[in-house]
């Protein structure tokens, strides 16, 4: 089955996708509170995992089909050995514009330049305190991780624009939305105040850590009057943001329990074993890595998979714990 090159394949409901986020691995350095129990979770065997040379076939194969965009998560994707040299394979994939990456920073210093020599366009950073003993706290590692150090050396290596994501928690670190905020009128960068989701293995936190946008917004409020802003040009994704006047970055708040984004999801996940994700949530995968071992043309299968993607989840009626941890479905 050959598409010519410059399809966009629409899903069920018209949505274009061009987007693919890659999990590299499911493992992580970090075991943050609201994402996987502190002795982690059932590893992902190696043989199970794709290769890079695999990532980069599927790639391939898909991006006729309309796929643009890239984005690498995990788990953690920079503990995988030698990442830029998967961000080189992506990079020589033709029709491909953009390649992302999610990261919780604490390689960055270290990767930073690598990476952009390798291809890499831009990266979201979480970081969830400012302050050394919380940060170990919510990661519940004591790695050695200073969010402003790790985006100072991601913007000087030229990565552009630089995202950091904040998940806020009442009682744990929502008194530091200020503090994160004051950093947008210094720096060019877009802090994304993140809305706690009950999704993984929460044993320690309950629907009252959710503080909602509006409370987050109310907070900004402090900073001075905020204008409604476009946010970084090239980050199109469900985030409201908002500028102080004169400040080189903006703020912005993701709202995945007060508001959903489904109608205009533009995105598909592969999962660090080969499973291609249409939603977030569900039971929506189909293996395209069996298939791709047996030599098998993956075109039928995504064309499938997108004509099955559904219309949106239901994260809102659903109990705490009952939903796989964005570390396995990457993000
Ligand atoms: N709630 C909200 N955001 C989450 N993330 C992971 N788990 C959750 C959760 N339960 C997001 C955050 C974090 C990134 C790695 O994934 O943005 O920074
Ligand atoms: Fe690791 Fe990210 Fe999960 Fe934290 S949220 S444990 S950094 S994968």
């Amino acid at each position: 089955m050959t598409m010519p090159a410059g399809t966009t394949l629409t899903d069920q409901f018209g949505r274009r996708i061009e987007y693919l986020r890659i999990s590299v691995t499911d493992r992580c350095n970090f075991r943050c509170v609201y994402c996987m129990p502190e002795e982690g979770l059932a590893w992902l065997p190696k043989q199970d995992i794709l290769s890079y040379e695999e990532i980069t076939e599927i790639v391939g194969q898909l991006a006729p089909l309309g796929l643009r965009r890239l984005r690498i998560t995990g788990g953690e994707p920079t503990i995988r050995p030698n990442l830029a040299a998967l961000v080189r394979m992506l990079r020589d994939v033709p029709l491909i514009e953009d390649i992302a990456l999610s990261t919780n920073g604490v390689r960055m210093t270290e990767l930073a330049e690598p990476l952009v020599a390798a291809g890499l366009d831009r990266v979201n950073m979480s970081a969830d305190s400012l302050r050394p003993d919380r940060i170990a706290a919510i990661a519940r590692r004591n790695l050695p991780f200073d969010p402003i150090r790790s985006a100072t050396a991601m913007e000087r290596a030229g990565l552009a624009p630089i995202k950091i994501n904040t998940v806020v928690m009442r009682g744990i670190n929502d008194d530091e939305v200020e503090d994160f905020a004051r950093l947008t009128l210094e720096h060019p960068w877009h802090v994304r105040f993140i809305e706690l989701m009950p999704v993984g293995d929460m044993r320690s936190l309950t629907w009252e850590h959710v503080v909602p946008s509006e409370e987050i917004l109310d907070r900004l409020s402090a900073l001075g009057s905020l204008a409604a802003d476009d946010g970084p040009a090239r980050g199109i994704g469900p985030a409201k943001f908002y500028r102080v006047a004169g400040a080189p970055g903006t703020v912005g708040v993701i709202t995945p329990m007060t508001h959903t984004y489904c109608g205009s999801c533009n995105r598909v996940r592969l999962t660090a074993d080969g499973r291609l994700r249409t939603c977030l949530y569900g039971d929506h995968e189909v293996n395209l890595r069996d298939p791709l071992r047996a030599g098998a043309d993956l075109v039928p299968l995504y064309v499938k998979a997108l004509a099955e993607k559904p219309l949106e989840h239901h994260l809102l009626q659903m109990q705490v714990g009952g939903l796989r941890a964005l570390s396995q479905v990457g993000g």
